[in-house]
C-alpha cells in the first residue's frame, strides 16, 4: 500500500511539473491545465484513501462547496479581476497553513520533535503572513480599501522589531514547546502581514500578488512536512518558485527592484498633457473612418493591444477588423509587450480567447526591429508599453523599462477614451508626435467603428 501511495504522489507530482511547463505558452497552456488538473485529482484522492479514519462527511463536504464557489467565481469573473480573485484564493493557501499548524501544535497526545517543531514554525507564520497579505492586496486592487500607499513613520523600523519579536517566540516555542509561544508568533505574524503590504501602492500589487503566491507555496511545502505528505511538499515548492521567479520576471520587465516594489510609493498620478513648463501640448485627432481607411490602405499594420483593451473587452471585435484587413492583403499583426495589460499573459489569453491565430501574435524582441518597416501602428488601449520617456527621459520613473518602439512607425494611432495617463501615472511624448492621430473613445465602440468602416 505505501509503495502504490508513494507511485501516485509520483505521478501526481509529474503531472504538476508537466502543468507548470505548459503553462509557460498559450498553445501548450489547455493541456498544461488539464494535467495540472488530474494531477491535483490523484493527489486529493490518494490522500483520502490513506488517511487515517477521515471523517468522511466532512471532507467531501468541504470539497462539494470549495468546488461549488470554485466553479462560479471561475465562470463569472471577468478577466480585468483575474489579481483580485488570485490573491483571494492565496489567503485561503496562507489560512490553511495557519490552520493546519494551530491543529498540529494542539493535537493532544502528540509531541513533535525539534525539526517538526521548525517546519510547523515556519509553515505556520508565512501562511499567517500571506493570509492577511493577501486580504489586503485583495481588498486594494478590489478597490474595497482604496489603493493608496499606507505611510507612516517608523513604519520599517516597527515592522523589524516585530519580526524580530516572531523569531523570538518562534524559538521559545522550538525550546519550550510553549503553546502561548506559538499562538503570540502567529498573532504577529498576522499583523506583520497588514503592516508589510500597507506601504505598497495598488500599481505594485500585480508584482506583490505573485509574491504571495510564492509565499503560499512555501507555507504549503512547509506545511507538507508536518503532514508527511510529499506531494504536498512538492507542489508547494513548485508553487514557491515559480512564484518566485514571476516576480522577478515582472520586476525586470518593468525595470524595477523587488526592493522599490516592497518600498512602495510608485503610481502616483500625474496630471497628463501638459508640457514640464506648464504649457499645453498640442495633439491630433481622428476618427475610426480616418482610422480606418489608413489601415485599409497599409501594407503593413501592427496592433499593440494593452490594458484598456481588456476593460473594454474589444478582443472579438478587433480580430474581426484584422481579419477583413488580411482577407484584403493587408499584413497585421500583434506586438505583445511582456507587462502589457495587469497580470502575465494577460494580452495572450485575451487573443487567444478572441481565436487570434499564433503566429499573429509576436513577442517584444521579435518585432521590436519591424517597426520602422510598419506603416500603421494601431496601440489600441495601451500606453506605458509604448512610452518612449523610458528610452531617452532618464528622470522617468519607467526609465530603461523595454518598450515596444511605436514611435518608428510611419503612422502611429492611438485609441483610448483620453488623454490620461497609464499604469505609471506618466505623460506619453508619443502621443504628441506629428505622425500621430489620437482617436478617442472607448475601445471596443471605435474598434466596431472602424469594422463598419471597412466593410
Ligand atoms: P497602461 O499604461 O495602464 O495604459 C492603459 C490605457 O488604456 C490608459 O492610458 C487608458 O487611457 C486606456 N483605457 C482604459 N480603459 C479604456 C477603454 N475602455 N477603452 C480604451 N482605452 C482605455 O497599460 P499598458 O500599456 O498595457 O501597460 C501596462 C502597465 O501595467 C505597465 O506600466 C506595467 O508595468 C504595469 N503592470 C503590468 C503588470 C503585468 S504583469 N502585466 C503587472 C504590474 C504592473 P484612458 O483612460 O484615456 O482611456
Amino acid at each position: 500500500m505505501a509503495s502504490l501511495t508513494a507511485l501516485l504522489y509520483l505521478v501526481a507530482a509529474v503531472l504538476f511539473i508537466l502543468s507548470l511547463r505548459g503553462l509557460s505558452s498559450p498553445k501548450t497552456a489547455l493541456r498544461g491545465n488539464l494535467y495540472g488538473m488530474v494531477g491535483m485529482a490523484i493527489a486529493v484522492a490518494t490522500t483520502f484513501f490513506v488517511a487515517n479514519k477521515p471523517v468522511v462527511w466532512l471532507i467531501v463536504g468541504a470539497m462539494a462547496a470549495g468546488a461549488i464557489v470554485g466553479a462560479y467565481k471561475a465562470r463569472t469573473v471577468a478577466m480585468t479581476a483575474m489579481p483580485e480573485l488570485v490573491a483571494a484564493m492565496h489567503s485561503l493557501v496562507g489560512l490553511s497553513a495557519v490552520l493546519i499548524a494551530v491543529a498540529a501544535v494542539f493535537h493532544t497526545g502528540v509531541s513533535h520533535t525539534g525539526a517538526q517543531q521548525i517546519e510547523l514554525f515556519i509553515g505556520a507564520f508565512i501562511g499567517a503572513i500571506t493570509f492577511t497579505a493577501s486580504v489586503i492586496a485583495y481588498g486594494k486592487l478590489s478597490g474595497k480599501f482604496g489603493a493608496r500607499a499606507v505611510n507612516f513613520g517608523g513604519q520599517h523600523l516597527l515592522n523589524l522589531v516585530l519580526a524580530l519579536a516572531m523569531v523570538g517566540l518562534g524559538f521559545t516555542y522550538y525550546a519550550t514547546g510553549s503553546q502561548a509561544a506559538f499562538l503570540m508568533m502567529l498573532a504577529i505574524a498576522l499583523v506583520l502581514g497588514v503592516l508589510l503590504i500597507i506601504p505598497i501602492g495598488g500599481a505594485d500589487m500585480p508584482v506583490v500578488v505573485s509574491m504571495l503566491n510564492s509565499y503560499s507555496g512555501w507555507a504549503a511545502a512547509g506545511i507538507g512536512f508536518t503532514l508527511d505528505n510529499p506531494v504536498l511538499i512538492i507542489a508547494g515548492a513548485c508553487v514557491g518558485a515559480s512564484g518566485a521567479i514571476l516576480s522577478y520576471i515582472m520586476c525586470k520587465a518593468m525595470n524595477r527592484s523587488i526592493v522599490s516594489v516592497l518600498l512602495g510609493g510608485f503610481g502616483a498620478e500625474v496630471a497628463a498633457g501638459g508640457a514640464s513648463d506648464g504649457s499645453k501640448k498640442n495633439y491630433r485627432s481622428g476618427s475610426a473612418d480616418d482610422a480606418a481607411f489608413l489601415m485599409e490602405n497599409a501594407e503593413k499594420v501592427i496592433i499593440i493591444p494593452g490594458y484598456g483593451l481588456a476593460v473594454s473587452r474589444a478582443q472579438h471585435a478587433l480580430q474581426e477588423l484584422t481579419d477583413l484587413l488580411t482577407e484584403r492583403g493587408v499584413d497585421v499583426r500583434y506586438a505583445i509587450h511582456p507587462v502589457a495589460g495587469r497580470m502575465p499573459g494577460h494580452m495572450n489569453v485575451l487573443l487567444a480567447e478572441a481565436e487570434v491565430p499564433y503566429e499573429r501574435v509576436v513577442e517584444m524582441e521579435e518585432i521590436n526591429s519591424e517597426f520602422s518597416s510598419a506603416d500603421v501602428v494601431l496601440v489600441i488601449g495601451a500606453n506605458d508599453v509604448v512610452n518612449p520617456a523610458a528610452k531617452n527621459d532618464p528622470n522617468s520613473s519607467i526609465y530603461g523599462m523595454p518598450i515596444l518602439d511605436a514611435y518608428k512607425a510611419r503612422t502611429v494611432m492611438v485609441v483610448k477614451r483620453s488623454m490620461s495617463a497609464g499604469y505609471a501615472g506618466l505623460d506619453n511624448d508619443l502621443f504628441y508626435m506629428d505622425k500621430t492621430m489620437m482617436v478617442f473613445g472607448d475601445a471596443k465602440k471605435v474598434v466596431e467603428e472602424m469594422l463598419q468602416a471597412v466593410h
